[in-house]
């Protein structure tokens, strides 16, 4: 991970400086000093570029005379006044970005006091924690990439006179960052090396962070008739698994908590309704939802928040071996349903079916909200911006919708009704596993909506779309985004803890 420091002392003479500049021309308090110090350097600068301190907008400055660092960054602040968390969040994400890219080893921020802006601390720690979220780069299996070719950035240092407030500020956005990296590194992993059980044995190392971890295996599964889930893994050579991660942070730690969960399916082929081989690598990343739900758990647990929260993962692997479940078999599932599998691409939704009913059964969890990779019609719906969101309550929606707007992970609500749930009336099961093509990420919704008891608030976010990145943005490199470890922690500040 990029080493981050806060310091009151003077910045290094080698590496990079960083100084902002505001919209009205006016450089920060620190970019003034520096400014002076080499002769209006840097005010000639910013002229002869017609560099206007637009937000996320940036002037390099290389081998500034009088000074020995080899470059000074001017980030642009746009309007202090009005930039919020995010947009902080994202300047330190741009800066990093562009550290990397010109493959500076080290950085110093002068972090100065504009007036009217978030306290010197706060945007500190708001900028390193952007810095922190875009470095990560999943390059284990990179064998022959030069020296050149690696990213060399290792530190940077952030300069303000309350080093000690900025830390402070830090603390729990470095936890948040450590689980979105857990997060990205599951998602990345290819499907050889994260499958059910070696996904549970990640999250079995962190049990030290005093989460309490849980397993059923197949013999368990069937014991409590999770037929649903189980038809899934019928064609592979991989166990199933259900992971179970416990937070019990409040203040009375036997008061409900909120339930978390998450689809997990290690890879998806679709079965033996197999999927068309061309970009059936990305269905390496189809255990997303639970790849969020160990990365959301882990920053919870680090931060220690207030609040009870358990986890859990649906792992699973969709293969089509000659024991798969066919088009037209019926299973049971735990709630006693009956199912006929249509197609059995559509097997997020049966994986899930069982999942939610254990949740609810043996945890009486005051609201459930789950995450999945469940549609490609999601995609259709809404792009790679939104993720979908569907619920039947609206102050839970409406608090998800609110979480997801301040962390950049926006969400568009989807409708919910009885005329989509017929369509998955069954004339051979209680119900069949997909609708007819229209509105095929709200059949998949109902599916898991039939599987939620009568009044309990309940949520879905469907994140085919916003799982991978194929570009990347200010706060991730493209991959893995991660998306949903930032909501939902901040779903959990704002509303659940004590
Ligand atoms: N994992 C896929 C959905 C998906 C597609 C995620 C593209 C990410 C990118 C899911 O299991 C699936 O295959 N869904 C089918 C459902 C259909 C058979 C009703 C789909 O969306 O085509
Ligand atoms: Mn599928
Ligand atoms: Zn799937």
């Amino acid at each position: 991970m990029l080493k981050i420091a806060f310091s009151d002392s003077t910045p290094a003479k080698t590496g990079a400086l960083v100084v902002g500049l505001t919209q009205d021309g006016s450089f920060t308090a620190a970019g003034a000093e520096l400014d002076e110090k080499t002769g209006g350097m840097l005010t000639r600068a910013v002229e002869i570029a017609a560099f206007k301190g637009k937000k996320f907008k940036i002037l390099e400055v290389l081998a500034p005379q009088g000074l020995s660092n080899s470059r000074v960054l001017v980030i642009g602040m746009g309007d202090p006044a009005s930039l919020t968390e995010q947009d902080l969040i994202d300047t330190g994400g741009a800066v990093t970005a562009h550290l990397l890219a010109c493959g500076e080893e080290q950085a110093s921020c002068l972090i100065g006091d504009a007036k009217g802006a978030p306290d010197a601390a706060q945007r500190a720690a708001l900028g390193a924690y952007g810095g922190l979220l875009r470095a990560y780069r999943f390059d284990k299996y990179k064998t022959k990439e030069g020296e050149d070719e690696k990213p060399k950035l290792k530190k940077i240092t952030l300069h303000l006179s309350d080093k000690a407030a900025a830390k402070q500020v830090f603390k729990p956005l470095e936890a948040i960052a450590k689980g979105v990296y857990r997060t990205r590194d599951l998602v990345s992993e290819p499907a050889n090396a994260i499958y059910p059980k070696s996904f549970v044995a990640v999250a079995r190392k962190l049990s030290q962070l005093d989460l309490k971890i849980s397993v059923l295996g197949r013999k368990e599964m069937e014991k409590l008739g999770m037929g649903s889930l189980l038809g899934v893994a019928q064609g592979s050579a991989q166990e199933p698994q259900l992971l179970v991660l416990e937070w019990r942070g409040a203040a009375d730690p036997e008061a409900a908590p909120v339930a978390i969960c998450g689809k997990g399916v290690t890879f998806d082929t679709g079965g033996i309704s197999l999927k068309p081989a061309a970009n059936m690598e990305d269905m390496k990343w189809d255990m997303g939802g639970a790849g969020v739900v160990i990365g959301l758990m882990e920053a919870l647990a680090r931060r220690k928040a207030k609040a009870n929260v358990i986890g859990f993962c649906g792992l699973v692997e969709n293969m089509p071996d000659g024991n798969a479940q066919r088009p037209g078999d019926i299973v049971t599932s735990a709630s006693g349903q009956t199912i006929e599998i249509i197609n059995t691409d559509a097997e997020g939704r049966l994986v899930l079916a069982d999942v939610l009913w254990y949740a609810q059964k043996e945890f009486k969890p005051k609201l459930v909200v789950d995450l999945a990779t469940l549609t490609g019609a999601i995609i259709v719906a809404l792009g790679k911006e939104y993720a979908g969101l569907f619920g039947n309550d609206d102050d839970l929606c409406g608090q998800l919708t609110a979480a997801g707007e301040s962390v950049a992970e926006p969400l568009w609500r989807m409708p919910l009704g009885e005329a989509y749930d017929r369509s998955i009336d069954s004339d051979a099961a209680d119900m069949k596993n997909t609708g007819n093509r229209a509105g095929g990420s709200i059949t998949a919704a109902q599916f898991l909506q039939r599987f939620i008891d009568e009044g309990r608030p309940w949520a879905h976010l469907d994140i085919a779309g916003t799982t991978w990145l194929e570009k990347s943005k200010h706060t991730a490199a493209k991959g893995a985004s991660a998306f949903g470890v930032r909501l939902l922690d901040r779903f959990i500040a704002d509303n659940y803890e004590d």
